[in-house]
């Protein structure tokens, strides 16, 4: 069974008298562990999709099946708690809070579970060392650089040991360099702790990390290319670092690894 399946979704929104077909008939199934990226022109749906993929939005029309559940039957209520589990994102502007350090805006997501003060920083600490960013747990997001506030959004989204991380344009404000570094982060928690990863993004190169890449076009699926898993992105750099001993929740029983550069 797949991890997430679309069927047939479509998403129209009405500005007073203008209609926007903002996607049309999308189909779309995605297996645990997968690495996916998501390419097409400026207005072609892609954080339409993404949002949808991710419970922030409903579609109009299609059915979605999230780890078994219909979502469309899902009380909002139920859809914020699924986002919650099983969901951690990305975006391209960080969407860092200014007035917490680092370590406060990691904590945050745990704060909504009810995670308990020395549990919750402890679990903060290691998602941010898992993004080499032990030794800035308290710089505030003005006082760290683009790639590293990316880094510290990313311990953000996988703090909750989310079975998806969903990325919409994560690399689009940073240098190649720091782009880099967080797909070779993203990599990492695709094969060594099995999260299914789904990116939208404009640059080819950054799209190659994926195994896969949907063209979308009019809120449309135009292609699917399909990439040597083995060939796709730069190879790993250096040997696994060692583990934290944490279990990812929802994706399996395999030992979460700590990244380092
Ligand atoms: N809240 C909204 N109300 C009305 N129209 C919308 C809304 N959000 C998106 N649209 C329209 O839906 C279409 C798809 O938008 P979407 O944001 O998904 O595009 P995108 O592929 O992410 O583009 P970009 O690469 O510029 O981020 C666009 O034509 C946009 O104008
Ligand atoms: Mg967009």
């Amino acid at each position: 069974m797949p991890l997430l399946e679309l069927k047939g979704i479509s998403r129209t929104y009405r500005n007073g008298s203008v209609v926007v077909e903002a996607l049309k008939g999308i189909d779309l199934s995605i297996e645990e562990g997968d690495f996916i990226s998501i390419m097409g022109p400026s207005g072609s749906g892609k954080s339409t999709l993404l949002n949808i993929i991710g419970c922030l939005d409903r579609p109009t029309a299609g059915t979605y099946e999230l780890a078994g559940r219909r979502v469309e039957k899902l009380s909002d209520g139920e859809l914020a708690d699924v986002r919650n589990r099983l969901i951690g994102f990305v975006f391209q502007n960080f969407h860092l809070l200014a007035d917490l350090d680092a370590l406060g805006n990691v904590e945050l997501p745990l704060i909504y579970r009810g995670v308990r003060g020395k549990e919750r920083r402890r679990r903060a600490v290691e998602a941010l060392e898992s993004v080499g960013l032990g030794e800035r747990l308290h710089h505030m997001p003005s006082q760290l650089s683009g790639g590293e506030q990316q880094r510290v959004a990313i311990a953000r989204a996988l703090v909750g040991e989310p079975a998806v991380i969903l990325a919409d344009e994560p690399t689009g404000a940073l240098d190649s360099r720091s782009g880099e570094n967080v797909m070779s982060i993203f990599r990492r928690l695709n094969r060594d702790w099995r999260i299914t990863v789904v990116q939208v993004t404009h640059d080819k190169n950054i799209a190659q990390y994926g195994s896969r890449i949907y063209h979308l076009l009019d809120g449309e699926m135009e292609r699917v290319e399909v990439l040597d898993r083995h060939r796709a992105g730069p190879q790993p750099e250096g040997p696994p670092p060692g583990h934290t001993g944490a279990a990812p929740g929802a994706a399996g029983s395999e030992p979460r690894e700590v990244y380092s550069e």
